[in-house]
């Protein structure tokens, strides 16, 4: 019989032992590189395709990347430039793209899609965004606070902003990595029932909230995001009651002194984070998005179940 296809969909859909695999390769691979080691060309040979509905600076350059590091190549594609942008499936798209490549990275913002292409495709696929999470960030993310500060079992993260895609990571990683999370939104841009219905089925230690001083008061990491995703209308009344969320020295104050500042970037300065946290000795943002390369590289090698 032949072995499942391993997509990496969500962060709450694998165990934790799979998860806890893929950052140490990650890890060990990002110190051969940074030793100038010689690295192992696992995938030599293979070829990812990435589907793009939705720009990306860090997403699209750190897969390329990888796969390059990694020995293989990755292929470039835009929704608009498929026939998809002309009506045709999903499911046939996968099934095409199977025929030609060895897996499939996709950003695209109906998570349903997302799903389609993976209950069609017989390559691993790789979920590089949608509206419902943004797991790859997340992962970079853990790989980060660990980097930094150690183990993040036991732990508090504090979010402060709107519920969104990088919040929904968040929320899996905290029920798999068992940290808690503390969560501040206003009332109107709180999770919505799917997820708090998730988080009263698993237990996941997540405390939701409106008041971002009780979610940061001595959390030992600090997240925040942008306030319009891609997907959300912009306009003054967001950004309106927004504008208490903001992660300024006040609020980091409050904080453990050595809690870390983290956002997955791109960052709208002066909105959801002031200059001088975001480039004060807390941050590690840049580090963040150096390390999508990294815990991708750990996500690719498993998706293909390939050593490392
Ligand atoms: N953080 C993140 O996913 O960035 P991009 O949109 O640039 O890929
Ligand atoms: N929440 C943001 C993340 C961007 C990487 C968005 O969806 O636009």
């Amino acid at each position: 019989m032949s072995k499942p296809v391993r997509h990496f969909l969500d962060i709450n859909e694998l165990p934790l032992g799979e998860l806890r695999n893929m950052l140490s390769a990650g890890a060990a691979m990002k110190a051969k590189l940074k030793a100038h080691e010689k690295g192992r060309k696992p995938l030599e040979g293979k070829t990812l395709a990435m589907i793009f509905e939705r720009p990306s600076t860090r997403t699209r350059v750190s897969f390329d990347v990888g796969m390059r590091q990694l020995g293989g190549e990755s292929i470039m594609l835009t929704g608009a430039e498929m026939q998809l942008g002309r009506g045709e499936t999903i499911a046939d798209t996968a099934r095409v793209l199977s025929r030609y490549v060895d897996a499939i990275m996709i950003r695209i913002l109906n998570h349903d899609a997302l799903l389609e292409l993976a209950a069609h495709a017989t390559v691993p696929v790789i979920n590089g965004l949608t509206r419902r999470s943004h797991p790859c960030q997340v992962m970079a993310d853990l790989m980060t606070y660990e980097e930094n500060r150690g183990s993040i079992e036991g732990k508090t993260v504090a979010w402060t902003g709107d519920d969104n895609n990088v919040l929904a990571s968040w929320a899996h990683a905290a029920e798999r990595f068992k940290f808690q999370l503390n969560v501040a939104t206003p009332p109107e841009l709180s999770p919505k029932k799917p997820m708090r219905d998730w988080i009263k089925a698993t237990g996941a230690p997540i405390m939701l909230g409106s008041d971002p001083e009780a979610a940061v008061r001595g959390a030992d990491c600090v997240v925040t995001d942008t306030w319009v995703s891609m997907g959300d209308k912009e306009g003054e009344h967001r950004h309106n009651v927004l504008r208490p969320y903001q992660v300024n020295a006040k609020l980091m104050s409050l904080a453990k002194p050595d809690a870390l500042f983290m956002h997955c970037l791109p960052a709208h300065r002066g909105e959801e984070v002031t200059d001088e946290v975001i480039d004060g000795p807390q941050s590690v943002v840049f580090d963040e998005a150096e390390n999508r390369l990294h815990a991708q590289k750990g996500i690719l090698a498993w998706c293909f179940d390939a050593v490392a």
